[in-house]
């Protein structure tokens, strides 16, 4: 071989090889997805996060699984807890389904309660479930800034880029909080009487029981009620983790022996505490329907409830049986979210077809693009940063 003929040659193959490098490259860009999730940032010029706690008892695996693609997002952190109720081997298989998700495993944002609490209907164990949750999101990532529970009967009204998006539009240290010092028939129902919550020491499930004494209303600090459904700052949350202040420890003590204490506890230290009774908005951000005088819980809502409840711009619904056909109305036509697939955002990066999730894929997850539900979700937060702003119904 000429020295000619060597160097073409040397060309030729090299030619050759890159041509065979990209097409193999362009085969796993576009053919799968890709195996090392993209930086996420957090901080001020970049838009919020939050912490999900989804709660459910025996038997709650799959709605929980479902509301938890419904509310997916790279960004946030996620902590599903199946309580005491539910076997063993249903945490497990929430723990599989949950792994069996591509993003979901790349970006390892999703978390299961492996040693779950016990819960007693209308005890204080709720509260420690609560504040157990908290500990753990705030342990597991420093990224997130706000705290929001919800539970197995829940589901959205809007995308989580449309949530997250407009929620980048006020401080990071705002409150979402239904709250009234108005207790009604609260007062002798739910704060005089003496109740024990065996959940907490007993082994077995009872029920919370009640003390034969009475007790006066608290004159160390007021008592605030209202939603138990709530959207918390992390600076209020670590406020009453860490207790550095002793008022969210003392309320703890107080709030063990009230019935329903989750409708009042955060409520209490927030409007007690100086540095943060101004951090309040009232309203829970949610839809939900009431009998007048309200039962326990909530309507179930269905179609029939549909055109209303995307008008009223909330961020979620309560309560729904599992898979009510209004979810699937609400998947299709706001969530634009396939079955068993998570609600695709800017951070989606694949070709959206029937056969293909764009969601296996994807690009900058600190991207956000907001739909047309955000719009009347943006309308409903002004309102309410109005109201903020003018402080007529703050801690009143
Ligand atoms: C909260 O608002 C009240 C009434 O406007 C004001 O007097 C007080 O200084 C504010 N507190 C803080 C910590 O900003
Ligand atoms: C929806 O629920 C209401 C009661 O909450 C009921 O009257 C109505 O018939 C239900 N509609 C459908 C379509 O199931």
């Amino acid at each position: 071989m000429g020295a000619e003929k060597k160097w073409l040659f040397t060309l030729f193959s090299a030619t050759f090889f890159s041509l065979l490098l990209l097409v193999f490259c362009s085969i796993s860009t576009f053919g799968f997805p890709k195996p090392f999730p993209s930086m996420i940032y957090h901080g001020s010029h970049y838009p919020p996060s939050f912490a999900y706690y989804i709660f459910g008892g025996h038997g709650d695996k799959d709605r929980i699984l479902r509301l938890l693609l419904a509310v997916y997002h790279p960004r946030n952190h996620y902590l599903l807890h199946l309580d005491v109720d539910a076997s063993d081997d249903e945490r497990h298989k929430l723990v599989a389904a949950v792994k069996a998700v591509p993003v979901i495993r790349s970006f390892g944002n999703v978390d299961v309660v492996g040693k779950p609490d016990r819960i007693t209907y209308m005890g204080a164990s709720n509260i420690a479930a609560i504040l157990h949750a908290v500990s753990i999101l705030l342990k597991l990532d420093s990224g997130w800034n706000w705290f929001i529970t919800l539970s197995a009967s829940d589901y959205p009204l809007i995308t989580q880029d449309d949530l997250s998006y407009v929620f980048s539009s006020f401080g990071r240290d705002l409150n979402f909080i239904d709250h009234s010092s108005d207790l009604g028939w609260k007062e002798a129902h739910r704060f005089q009487p003496i109740v024990v919550d065996p959940g907490l020491y007993l082994a077995r499930r009872s029920q919370i029981f009640h003390a034969t004494e009475k007790r006066p209303m608290p004159e160390a600090f007021k008592i605030f009620t209202g939603s138990q459904w709530v959207i918390l700052s992390r600076s209020f949350l670590e406020y009453c983790i860490l207790g550095w202040d002793n008022l969210p420890r003392v309320l703890l003590m107080y709030f063990n022996n009230v019935i329903m204490s989750q409708e009042s506890y955060f409520h209490s230290i927030i409007c007690n505490s100086p540095e943060y009774q101004n951090t309040t908005v009232n309203s829970d951000l949610r839809y939900m329907i009431w009998d007048n005088p309200p039962k326990m819980e909530p309507h179930f809502l269905n179609i029939s409830d549909y055109v209303e409840m995307v008008q009223s711009g909330a961020a979620f619904a309560r309560q729904f049986k599992k898979n009510d056909p209004v979810l699937d109305v609400i998947d299709d036509k706001i969530l634009k979210r396939g079955k068993h697939r998570v609600v695709p955002g800017a951070w989606c990066a694949g070709r959206k077809s029937w056969w293909m999730d764009p969601c296996t894929q994807w690009g900058d997850v600190n991207v956000l693009k907001p739909g047309p539900q955000g719009k009347k979700f943006e309308e409903v937060i002004a309102n309410l940063i109005e109201d903020w702003n003018s402080q007529s119904n703050q801690c009143k």
